[in-house]
């Protein structure tokens, strides 16, 4: 077998976003404006319909104020707890398997992350490692303002049980009162709206994933009550940096209230963006509040734009990527997750196995194999109360331990061809069979 070299997950760029870029370039009108709002109302309709192609601007009054574009899945999470009036005295709960940024958005609201472990071998159908939601339930308290759940790999967790969970628990729920500001204001409306705990969802891996829920195909960002996702470099879906917050109609709450807030908050609460000062005499803006600078521009819109148009694409090959290796890994009797069940229809972000019976260090040395014979591989996650930051017990969360220290994620992605696939396994069994012997 000749050597090969496999990057983990580099971007799947083409022509056609190549162009994009340099017709923004060339516009004369490169930071937030017309691509990026577009590139919401196009979100919106993929997000509600799951058509990644249809017309938004035959009627843009139907999909404007849904989804707002920012500069990082990371500032949209914290912008979702923000709107929701997330702060000091809360409480919210994160899965103890995930990325940081699920946490570190709370704590810079000032609230308290309670973690909970995942179910032992995660969920039992897709094996995806999604909380414990019994140690859910059972963490509730009178202070509990969210729940984040995270669709891992993009895999779409149960929220129809979590959405139970927090309807039975309405009586522990108080809504903050407003303090008399805009921002104090929305988020009480929106708390005493809602009258539970609000549902949120880290799709960072998951936009395009769906879930079957009260028998109908539901698409990430119209599942739970606010949602972000990611369009770092090495998403599905790619803006270089970049992410989106989206949330479900609330009754009693005005989308274009909630549009607006975003707008304030990702751009030091001024009540103009650089596109409405450019009107004649209009230089004039007030301040709102001093808050934070994490729009998106529309150099980076541009590439969004054009990704949107082969994303569809772009997921089904990833899927036939999977599916290669579920028979490797069948094969060869390792875990693997189930991306694509009867309710479950998966982004197809990543690939995770693990290999029955090793210990991390024998992990550790398959991937320095797998990495010498020039496969990178990476490993999603070492769950978050092991790091310095969060200076947990990893005794209270043994599953999360568990399901961590035998795991590689395998290279993913719409560069590799079938041959990369081919050579990426045969690798896998070589290092497989150096390290353990099987
Ligand atoms: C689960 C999860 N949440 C949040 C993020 C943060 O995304 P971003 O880099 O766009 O802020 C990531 C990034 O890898 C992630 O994997």
């Amino acid at each position: 077998m000749d050597r090969r070299k496999i990057n983990f997950s580099p971007p799947d760029i083409s022509d056609a976003e190549i162009a994009e870029v340099a017709e923004a370039l060339r516009s004369g009108w490169i930071t937030t404006g017309p691509r990026t709002k577009l590139l919401e109302r196009r979100l919106a309709a993929y997000i509600e319909t799951g058509d990644n192609t249809l017309n938004t601007e035959d009627d843009t009054d139907r999909w404007s104020n849904r989804v707002v574009c920012l500069n990082s899945a990371t500032a949209a999470e914290e912008l979702n707890l923000r709107i929701l009036g997330i702060g000091p005295k809360d409480e919210v709960i994160v899965p103890a398997y995930t990325y940081t940024a699920t946490a570190s958005a709370v704590i810079h609201c000032g609230a308290t992350v309670k973690f909970v472990d995942i179910q032992k071998d995660g969920d039992p159908v897709t094996r995806c490692p999604e909380m414990d939601y019994d140690a859910l339930e059972r963490s509730i308290t009178d202070k509990t303002k969210a729940i984040v759940l995270v669709d891992l790999g993009g895999i779409v967790c149960d929220y129809d049980r979590v959405f139970n969970i927090v309807e039975s628990k309405r009586d522990l729920f108080h809504p903050i009162e407003s303090d008399g500001t805009p921002l104090s204001n929305l988020s009480s409306l929106i708390q005493k709206s809602l009258g539970r705990i609000v549902v949120v969802c880290d799709a960072a891996h998951a936009l395009g994933a769906s879930r079957v829920i009260d028998g109908k195909k539901k698409y990430v960002g119209a599942i739970a009550d606010f949602t972000s996702f990611s369009f770092h470099a090495v998403k599905n879906f790619t803006t270089a940096e970049g992410g989106a917050a989206t949330w479900r109609e609330i009754e009693g709450v005005d989308n274009s209230e909630i549009y607006k807030m975003y707008q304030l908050l990702s751009l030091h609460g001024q009540n103009k963006d650089a596109l409405a000062k450019t009107k004649v005499g209009a230089w004039e803006y007030d301040i709102i509040g001093p808050w934070y600078k994490c729009n998106m521009t529309d150099v980076t819109a541009a590439i969004g734009l054009r990704q949107l148009d082969r994303y569809l694409g772009l997921v089904e090959r990833r899927e036939t990527i999977i599916k290669r290796y579920d028979k490797v890994c069948d094969g060869l009797g390792l875990f693997h997750m189930f991306h694509n069940t009867e309710y479950v229809d998966s982004s197809n972000h990543l690939y995770v196995i693990r290999i029955p019976g090793i210990t991390s260090e024998q992990r550790n040395e398959i991937i320095e194999r797998m990495a010498e014979l020039g496969v990178a591989t990476n490993v999603h996650y070492k769950p978050l109360p092991m790091m310095t930051a969060y200076g947990k017990d990893c005794n209270d969360y043994p599953n999360s331990y568990d399901y961590y220290h035998n795991l590689i994620t395998l290279p993913l992605h719409t560069l590799l061809s079938d041959e990369d696939v081919e050579y990426i396994s045969e690798v896998l069994k070589q290092a497989v069979n150096e390290v353990v012997g099987c």
